[in-house]
C-alpha cells in the first residue's frame, strides 16, 4: 500500500469495450441493411412482370397461378410490414446505443476504460452511476446518481481496489491509518459503503450529559487495534515527545484541557469575552476545525452553542472520544471542502491545526471556504496560527486580507516552547465576515 506512485497506463480494458461496440453496431447495421434491399421500392411485388412470361392460352393455369400469385402477395404484405417493424425496433436500438455511446465519451466517471486497470464488481457499484426511476429527473436536474467518491481515489487503484475489496454485508477491515492515508491523498469521501464496522467488545451505555463533557469513557467503548495506545491511560502517559504534538495531553481532561478558554490574555482569548462580542444568543451554531478531544465545544456546550469538531483519527481515537462526551465529531481532513451550507454558521475556530504545515494553496481553500460556511457577522476564531516570522507578514497577512475578513482583534507573538524562544511566531485573531 505504502507511497505508491500512479499505476502505469492499461489500456486493454478500454480497447476490449470499444471493440466489443464496434461488433454491436456492425452487426446492426448488417441486418439494417438486409431490412432496407427486402423492403425498398425495387422489391416492389410486381404482378404484371409476373404474368408476362406465362402461356396465355392456358386460362386455367393462369387463374391457378393468379391464386398462387395473390396468397403470396398477402403474405409478402405481411412480410413487409413485419420487417418494417423490426427495423423500427432496430432503429430505437441503435438510438439508445449510440446515446450510450456518447455518454461513455462525454462522461470520464462512467468510463472505466480510464480508470487504468480492473475495477471489482463491489467498485463498479460504488462507482454508479445509478439510474433513478423515470418522472425524478425533473426535480433534481439528473436522471442518475453517482455515489460520491474523492477525485483523488482514481489514481490509487490498487489502494482503492483493496479498500474495496470488503465482504459485502460482513464486517469492514479495521484499516485506520490505511483509510486516513487514503482520504489525505483526495479520495475523500471514502467509498466504502456495505459492510458493518467491528462492533467493541464489553460496550457499555455512555455517561449521560452534562456528566459526560468531562468524563473518560470505559477502555471498552472504542476498538484499539489501530493506535500505539491500547487504553485512555496510556493515551495520557504517552510520552511528550512522541505522537500527535500539538495534542499531547488532549485526552487528559483533568489537567489543561479543564482550563482552556476560560480567561483572555494575550494569545488565549477566552470564549466569554469572544461570544460578548455579538448580542446575547446571537452565537447558536458553529464549527470547531481540528477540535482534538472535542473541549472547545465541550465549552461551548456550556454556554449553550452547538459546535460540531472536525478531527482526523491520528495517533488516537478522537471521533470516538469526542462522540462520548456527548458532542458532535465529523470526520474529514483539512483539505476537504466544509460540509455546509454557505451563509448558515455563527462562528468557526481552529486551533493549532490551520498554521504553516498546509500546502498555502490548500490553506487559502480552507480560509475561503470558512468564509463560504459564515453568515454575514459570522466570526472565525483564528487560536495560535504557528508560521515564521518572515512567512506572517509576506505570506499570511495578505493572503488573510484576500479572503476578505474584518479584524475583529489580532495578536502577534514570538512563540515559547515550555520557556525556550522558538524561530516561530504565533497569530490569534479574532475575524469577521462582512455584513455584506
Ligand atoms: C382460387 O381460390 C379460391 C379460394 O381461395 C377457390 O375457390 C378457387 O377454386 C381457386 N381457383 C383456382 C383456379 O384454383
Ligand atoms: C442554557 O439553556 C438552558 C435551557 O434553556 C438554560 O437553563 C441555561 O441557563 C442556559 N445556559 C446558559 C449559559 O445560557
Ligand atoms: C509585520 O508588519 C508589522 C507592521 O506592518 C510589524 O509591526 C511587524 O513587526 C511585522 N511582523 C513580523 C513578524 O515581521
Amino acid at each position: 500500500m505504502g507511497s505508491s506512485e500512479d499505476n502505469p497506463r492499461k489500456p486493454h480494458k478500454q480497447t476490449h469495450i470499444k471493440s466489443k461496440l464496434k461488433i454491436l453496431l456492425l452487426v446492426i447495421l448488417t441486418n439494417i441493411l438486409t431490412i432496407y434491399i427486402f423492403t425498398s421500392p425495387s422489391f416492389k411485388f410486381n404482378l404484371s412482370d409476373y404474368t408476362r412470361n406465362l402461356p396465355l392460352w392456358d386460362l386455367h393455369t393462369l387463374l391457378q397461378q393468379q391464386n398462387t400469385t395473390q396468397k403470396e402477395f398477402s403474405a409478402s404484405t405481411t412480410q413487409i410490414a413485419e420487417l418494417k417493424q423490426k427495423l423500427a425496433t432496430a432503429t430505437s436500438l441503435l438510438e439508445t446505443l449510440l446515446s450510450e455511446l456518447a455518454h461513455f465519451r462525454e462522461d470520464p466517471s462512467t468510463n472505466t476504460g480510464d480508470w487504468g486497470g480492473e475495477l471489482s464488481s463491489e467498485l463498479k457499484l460504488l462507482v454508479g452511476p445509478h439510474k433513478l426511476p423515470l418522472g425524478f429527473s425533473p426535480n433534481m436536474g439528473t436522471d442518475e446518481i453517482y455515489p460520491p467518491m474523492g477525485a483523488g481515489c482514481r489514481k490509487f487503484l490498487d489502494e482503492l481496489n483493496q479498500y474495496t475489496s470488503y465482504d459485502v454485508g460482513g464486517e469492514c477491515p479495521v484499516d485506520n491509518v490505511f483509510s486516513q492515508r487514503l482520504m489525505l491523498k483526495g479520495c475523500e469521501p471514502l467509498p466504502r459503503r456495505r459492510c458493518h464496522p467491528k462492533s467493541p467488545v464489553g460496550y457499555v451505555e455512555p455517561t449521560p450529559l452534562p456528566t459526560s463533557l468531562w468524563a473518560t469513557p470505559p477502555d471498552t467503548s472504542i476498538i484499539w487495534e489501530p493506535y500505539n495506545c491500547k487504553s485512555y491511560q496510556c493515551l495520557i502517559d504517552r510520552p511528550k515527545t512522541k505522537g500527535y504534538r500539538d495534542c499531547k495531553d488532549c485526552f487528559d481532561l483533568q489537567g489543561r484541557e479543564k482550563t482552556r478558554w476560560l480567561r483572555d490574555n494575550g494569545l488565549d482569548y477566552g470564549i466569554d469575552d469572544i461570544l460578548s462580542t455579538k448580542p446575547p444568543g446571537t452565537v447558536r451554531i458553529g464549527l470547531d476545525i481540528g477540535g482534538g478531544t472535542g473541549t472547545f465545544a465541550a465549552r461551548m456546550r456550556e454556554r449553550n452553542v452547538t459546535i460540531i469538531t472536525s478531527t482526523m483519527d491520528f495517533d488516537g481515537p478522537f471521533n470516538s472520544f469526542i462522540a462520548s462526551r456527548g458532542l458532535i465529531p465529523i470526520h474529514i481532513s483539512v483539505a476537504h471542502r466544509l460540509p455546509f451550507f454557505e451563509n448558515t454558521l455563527d462562528i468557526v475556530h481552529s486551533m493549532h491545526v490551520l498554521s504553516n504545515w498546509i500546502p498555502d494553496t490548500i490553506l487559502e481553500f480552507t480560509l475561503y471556504d470558512i468564509y463560504r460556511v459564515l453568515r454575514p457577522g459570522g466570526l472565525f476564531w483564528l487560536d495560535r496560527f504557528f508560521c515564521r516570522g518572515s512567512q506572517l507578514n509576506t505570506t499570511y497577512v495578505p493572503m488573510f486580507n484576500r479572503v476578505g475578513f474584518n479584524k475583529l482583534r489580532w495578536n502577534a507573538g514570538l512563540k515559547f516552547d515550555r520557556g525556550v524562544q522558538m524561530n516561530e511566531w504565533y497569530l490569534s485573531a479574532l475575524l469577521e465576515k462582512p455584513m455584506s
